[in-house]
């Protein structure tokens, strides 16, 4: 079992290149199935979900091939299939999106449940709802789910959670409705927007992304792209933002944008790093203290979820008590029992972690139990006391792609081994 091995205390300096963002890559992937001509996609990241997404399209008759630095073609013109075997779903829950495009397709769509994780039931509820509403027929089976339609209708669906699943199932089934839907309380996320752009340039007509209202007029048919570029990943750069805030030191992301960070970014400040950027470039420098800070995860606009564990770690360093509620998911502080192993003082109420700053975390064994609780715990390691082992790399490969070899560029004593 491979171990990354971390020695900590090193100020990182120098550049990190931000890679294409996962949760836009997966919805953008799943909507290659609405085209009728072949896409090629750029700034796609090397990343195990990635993998598992491209192995779905190729079960279900599309044709994909890495054309080299992270370009990708699609060729949907083989994509007969309808049925998502469980042994594909049960590794990616994102799996999921591929429902509303296959139903779109071909009329009826099979998938497996995907089931909860470590972080939450996750249930599809609102996904379901909005289909239904579309006019499709469900039928729940043992541990699968089932959707017919002849031809999707346009509707007006209300979603009772800005889900960002739901909302990227629901865009997909609409682009080749008949006539218009309107989706209230959608999710604004930029992964969302990304989605709709991409859609869009296939001859899609989705407005209003970004915003919590999407309108999408449905078209008979979608064609193709020639190079279709990807956001880059703001949860990426936020994780290399807070090795950077944790161990002092001075970096410069690239290739993301500052505007989908907003909210990180105040909170950086308020922790007392600073800041500097450009449309496609973060700089951030942290000289003093760190300070404690309030941070509560909410849908975008909001501070995102997906960087709380890794923000509760840089915490666990900061001056006085930090006060972290996790108002998405609700399992999202399994990662803060490892935490404490390196010596954080940290206690959880119901949704909220008390973060009792510490002046030292201290090097130890831990296990990542999922993604970004797996992050965490490398930003941990980077400013903990001597050297900390981290198991279960198999979280950590689903989101970031060459993560030992980016922080050894910045000057971390980071290597993976073969335990
Ligand atoms: C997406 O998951 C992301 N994954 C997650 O990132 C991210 O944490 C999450 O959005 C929130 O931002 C991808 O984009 C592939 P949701 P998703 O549906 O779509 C409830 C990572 O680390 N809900 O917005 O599954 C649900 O229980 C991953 O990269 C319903 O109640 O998230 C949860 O409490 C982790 N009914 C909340 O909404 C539904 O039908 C947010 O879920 C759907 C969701």
């Amino acid at each position: 079992m491979d171990q990354l091995v971390i020695s900590g205390g090193r100020q990182l300096k120098g550049t990190i290149p931000i890679y294409g963002a996962k949760n836009a890559t997966l919805p953008i992937l799943a909507g290659c199935l609405l085209a009728s001509e072949p896409v090629t996609l750029e700034n796609v990241p090397d990343l195990e979900d990635i993998r598992t997404m491209l192995e779905l399209l190729n079960y279900l008759g599309a044709e994909t091939r890495h054309l080299g630095s992270g370009r990708l073609y699609v060729d949907p013109r083989g994509f007969r299939g309808w049925d998502a075997p469980y042994e594909l779903v049960r590794k990616m829950r994102a799996s999921f999106l591929i429902l509303a495009p296959v139903l779109a397709v071909q009329g009826r769509s099979r998938v497996s449940l995907p089931g909860g994780c470590a972080i939450g039931s996750r249930p599809i509820d609102l996904h379901l709802k909005g289909l239904r509403a579309l006019g499709a027929k469900i039928r729940m089976g043992y541990g699968f789910i089932e959707v017919q339609a002849e031809k999707l209708k346009g509707e007006e669906v209300y979603l009772d959670y800005p889900s960002v699943g739901a909302t990227e199932n629901l865009v997909m089934a609409a682009c080749l409705a008949e006539g218009k839907t309107v989706i209230t309380n959608c999710a604004q996320e930029p992964e969302v927007v990304d989605l709709a752009n991409f859609l869009n340039s296939l001859g899609a007509k989705v407005r209003g992304a970004g915003s919590d209202r999407i309108e999408i007029e449905g078209v008979a048919a979608l064609g193709g792209h020639p190079g279709y570029r990807i956001i880059g990943d703001r949860i990426e750069a936020g994780t290399y933002l807070a090795a950077a805030a944790v161990t002092g030191g001075e970096i410069e992301l690239v290739g993301v944008d500052p505007a989908h960070l907003r909210p990180v970014l105040a909170k950086l400040r308020e922790l007392g790093a600073e800041l500097a950027e450009t449309d496609t470039t973060i700089k951030i420098r942290r000289s003093r203290r760190l300070n404690s800070v309030d941070i509560t995860t909410l849908p975008y606009p909001g501070f995102p979820t997906d960087l709380q564990p890794i923000f509760t770690a840089v915490c666990s360093l900061a001056g006085g008590v930090s006060v972290i509620r996790e108002t998405v998911f609700e399992n999202r502080f399994r990662f803060t029992s490892e935490l404490a192993r390196m010596g954080a003082n940290i206690k959880i109420e119901g949704n909220v972690a008390l973060v009792y700053g510490v002046s030292t975390l201290y090097g130890t064994e831990v296990t990542a139990f999922d993604l970004r609780g797996g992050a965490a715990l490398v930003v941990a390691a980077l400013a903990a006391r001597g050297t900390t082992k981290i198991s279960c790399l198999h979280h950590l490969d689903r989101g970031y792609a060459d993560l030992e070899q980016k922080l050894r560029a910045v000057g971390a004593e980071i290597t993976r081994v073969t335990a």
